[in-house]
């Protein structure tokens, strides 16, 4: 079994993968996870999982901030599950006080940062880099010492990013391969220097980690960013009282964002609801687009405008996606919408480096969308791809090419031509869960049975996805 799958999977996900017993073969009416068959017809009204960005921050926050928060509707997916036991082994103490398959609503309870205490075991981040990378920039600044680890993909993800501008801020950090891969240590003070650093790559988790070490610096810190990354961390701790500045700068290769804020800044406690996470809205907006006869309706969708480039990407392709506002954009709150997703005729597309870093995690279900599409798709500038959960861009271009897409990854980019008629294969997730639910999908419209290798790891971030997929197949 996988590290994945040997997550706890909630409630009404099935765990069964193909190298289990045939449950359709058993008679049963419903094929098992893994096996996807395709659909004649895609509809429903799906509610996602709470954002899992902002359920990783909310969390962190609320650990942060002396007294009682309320997250409402963050998601369930084990990644912030993971991010949950770590802010409790700091100290703060997490209730579960309404759950469902897909979300959870918290209540976090901290002594706040002057309060939190050393873990007394080693930090398990699973298979979540967000969690290890944000946690990390967090502990940085207390008194503490810690260790950082993960599952067998998290330890092969790169850290260099986080322990250079953290070590120039006093902290001592460490990690395996010189400094390169986790376990990290972290041997954290209180005051931290302010620094202005610019991120080595476009990174909302470097970003992320060197704000919240700035909480706890004396003075100014400063992140420039030379691609806009997510600012959930930005509006999240200008919500809990912390003035957070943006101002547009000169970067190496042309205009860049710098976000300052002031350090000994108290976090303060707040009640928030996450919007639903619109990373896991793209595959029902890939499923509908690519799905000759499909309506599906997304509720309550974020729709931040650093993290909504996948509905613009497909709506440029072509895609047809309507949007039924909900709650507006204030620059402190998240902007929410429903989405209804139908049937569409697909054209090519060309993705530069800006355009991947907005939608960094749904590249592997616009590659599915790009096989659907007439002419060919170049998608430039994703190397990122590479340092993910697994090596994404080799697993993608595996994974549509057994399903018979004519596709092709070099470097740090990938050419996908179409259209092309898939047809069920085996195609292996690597256990990463963006893969596994790109590659379902993929089965709604192949000829034939398709069959996701490692399809538990879906839970990393969508737990009851193969139900949902199961449901809105008619
Ligand atoms: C995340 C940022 C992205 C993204 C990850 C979540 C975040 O990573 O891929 O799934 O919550 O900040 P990078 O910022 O390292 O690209």
């Amino acid at each position: 079994m996988s590290e994945q799958a040997a997550v706890e999977a909630p409630a009404g996900v099935r765990s069964s993968g193909p190298d289990e017993p045939d449950e359709a073969a058993s008679g049963h009416e419903r094929a098992p996870a893994g096996r996807i068959r395709p659909a004649a017809r895609l509809r429903g009204e799906l509610r996602l999982p709470g954002d899992k960005s902002i359920s990783h921050r909310a969390l962190l926050m609320a650990a942060l901030a002396e007294g009682e928060s309320r997250i409402a509707g963050a998601g369930d997916g084990a990644d912030v599950r993971s991010t949950a036991a770590v802010i409790e082994a700091v100290g703060a103490t997490v209730e579960r006080a309404r759950e469902d398959v897909r979300t959870v609503d918290y209540v976090v309870v901290s002594p706040g940062a002057d309060g939190l205490r050393e873990p007394e075991d080693v930090l398990d981040c699973g298979n979540s880099g967000t969690s290890l990378r944000l946690a990390t920039g967090v502990l940085a600044g207390l008194p503490l010492t810690a260790v950082l680890t993960g599952d067998g993909s998290l330890r092969q993800r790169p850290v260099a990013r986080i322990i250079e501008p953290l070590r120039s801020m006093g902290a001592v950090l460490h990690a395996r391969r010189h400094d390169s891969l986790p376990p990290v240590t972290v041997v954290g003070r209180t005051p931290l220097r302010a620094i202005e650093a610019w991120t080595p790559v476009p990174s909302a988790q470097v970003k992320s980690a060197i704000l919240l070490a700035g909480l706890r610096a004396d003075g100014r810190t400063t992140v420039r960013e030379a691609v806009a990354t997510r600012d959930h961390t930005e509006r999240m701790l200008r919500a809990r009282g912390v003035p957070v500045e943006r101002a547009v700068v000169e970067g190496p290769s042309g205009p860049g964002v710098a976000w300052s804020l002031e350090g000994m800044t108290y976090v303060q406690a707040v009640s928030e609801q996450v919007p639903g996470d619109v990373s896991a809205a793209a595959f029902w907006l890939v499923a509908a687009a690519i799905h000759p006869d499909a309506e599906l309706t997304l509720r309550n969708v974020g729709i931040n405008p650093t993290r909504r480039a996948v509905i613009d990407h497909l709506r440029r392709m072509g895609a047809r996606i309507d949007e039924l506002p909900g709650r507006p954009d204030d620059g402190v709150g998240e902007p929410t919408a429903d989405l209804v997703a139908r049937s569409s005729v697909l054209e090519a597309i060309d993705l530069g480096p800006a355009d991947v870093a907005a939608a960094i995690d749904e590249i592997p279900i616009l590659c599915l969308a790009a096989t659907q599409a007439r002419g060919t798709t170049v998608i430039r500038g994703a190397g990122e791809l590479r340092h993910k959960e697994s090596d994404r861009l080799a697993g993608i271009a595996a994974g549509l090419a057994a399903l018979g897409a004519d596709v092709d990854a070099r470097g740090d980019g990938i050419r996908i031509s179409g259209r092309t008629r898939l047809r069920g294969a085996v195609a292996d997730s690597l256990g990463d869960h963006r893969l596994a639910m790109a590659f379902a999908v993929g089965g709604l419209i192949a000829r034939g049975e398709t069959v996701v290798l490692r399809p538990d790891s879906a839970t990393i971030s969508y737990p009851g996805f193969f139900d949902e997929l199961d449901r809105v197949s008619v």
